[in-house]
Parts: C-alpha cells; structure tokens; sequence
C-alpha cells in the first residue's frame, strides 16, 4: 500500500482502538476483553489483506473495514446489531476523512453486513464484503480462538478435548454448507480445519497416557 494509504489506515486503527476502549469501559468491560477484541480485529484485517490481495479487492478498504467491523462489540445489547451500529459511528468517521462516497458506502456496507448478511440498508454485494466476512469467520477458527474456548470453564482435558471435536463439527459445517464467498477463503478455512485436526488428535494422543504407564 502507498504511504497515503497507511496513513489513513493509522488514522483507522487509532479511531477504532480507542471507540473500542472507551464503550468497553463504559459498559464496564476489563481492559483484557477489550484486548481480546481488539487483537481479534487486528488479525481479521491480516487475514482480510491476504484475501484482499488474492481475490483482487481493495486492500484499503478490506482492512479499514476489517479494523472497524466489531467497534460496537461492547455497546450492542443484541449481539445481531454490533454491525449496523458499527457501520453507522463508523460512517461519521469516514466521512470526515479522505475517502470518496462511494468508498465510504462500501466500507460501510461491508461492516453492516458481516453479521448476518443483512446490512440493513441496498449495496450492491461487494468483493470487499465478501473478504471481510470470511477474515471473521477464519479468525473464528484460529488456534488461539479454538484453545480459549476449549480451556475456559475447565482444567480437564477431556472437556477440552470434547469441546475441540465440537468446534470441529462447526468448522467442517462452514465448509459442507459453502459459507464461505471467497476461493481464498475457502481454501483458508481448510487449513484452519487441519490445524484443529491435529490439535485435536495430539490431545487424544495425551489422553491415553494420561494414566500410570504399565512397565
Ligand atoms: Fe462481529
Ligand atoms: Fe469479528
């Protein structure tokens, strides 16, 4: 990207990082479920400038919506609406930067559909969102995600292993029901799969000698 666009993507990212901050403290979130957060949206835009670059969509746009996508997390009492609300504080943003309209409606189209599809408002589908919403869902099924939901709650590998084989099925799902809109993506999901795979049978492989070895 030229200069010009990495100075407006900084501008993006130090805009999106401190709404994110502010609505979690307000709503009394921890500075840690900020981080989450926010770490989560750094890495959805990694994933969505390699996609981006891949499918031949704009890579400015991609990560300025990726950065922004989830900065109504913490203010949004219906988790459906963390988008649309998104797309609206991120509008005002927007526009007082140096993107043209059309830009702006895409960018902002993109944030408002990554939930459920439905943005809310008619925009033309667009590569863009398309990018942005298989970044999400592969962020949704990276090592780090699919370790803390399997750890949290529980000390005890079983449980963690069980909950691993779960996620698994939802992840095999993604790709059974053609979820996701890029060929990228696709192929990005399938190795998310694997890793999960793997993980999955190294922590069946420590269960079985998880007991005294006989000698
Ligand atoms: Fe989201
Ligand atoms: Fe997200």
């Amino acid at each position: 990207m030229k200069k010009s666009s990495n100075d407006r993507i900084n501008k993006v990212a130090v805009f999106a990082r401190d709404y994110l901050k502010s609505s979690a403290q307000k709503k009394g979130y921890s500075e840690t479920d900020f981080r989450t957060r926010w770490y989560h949206s750094l890495r959805v835009a990694n994933y969505g400038k390699r996609i981006a670059k891949a499918e031949n969509a704009d890579i400015e746009l991609v990560v300025t919506a990726c950065l922004l996508h989830d900065i109504c997390k913490f203010n949004s009492k219906k988790g459906k609406n963390h988008g649309k609300k998104a797309a609206k504080v991120s509008r005002n943003f927007l526009l007082n930067q140096e993107y043209s309209k059309e830009q702006v409606d895409n960018i902002c189209y993109c944030i408002a559909s990554h939930v459920n599809g439905d943005a809310g408002f008619y925009h033309p589908h667009t590569i863009e969102a398309k990018v942005l919403w298989d970044a999400d869902i592969i962020d949704k099924f990276g090592t780090f995600k699919v370790l803390k939901m399997a750890i949290s709650g529980t000390n005890q590998l079983n449980k963690c292993t069980k909950k691993i084989k779960k996620k698994i099925k939802k992840l095999k799902k993604y790709i059974e029901k053609e979820k996701m809109q890029t060929k990228t993506g696709k192929e990005m999901i399938k190795t998310q799969l694997k890793k999960q795979r793997d993980l999955y049978k190294n922590l069946e492989k420590e269960k079985t000698i998880s007991k005294l070895p006989k000698i």
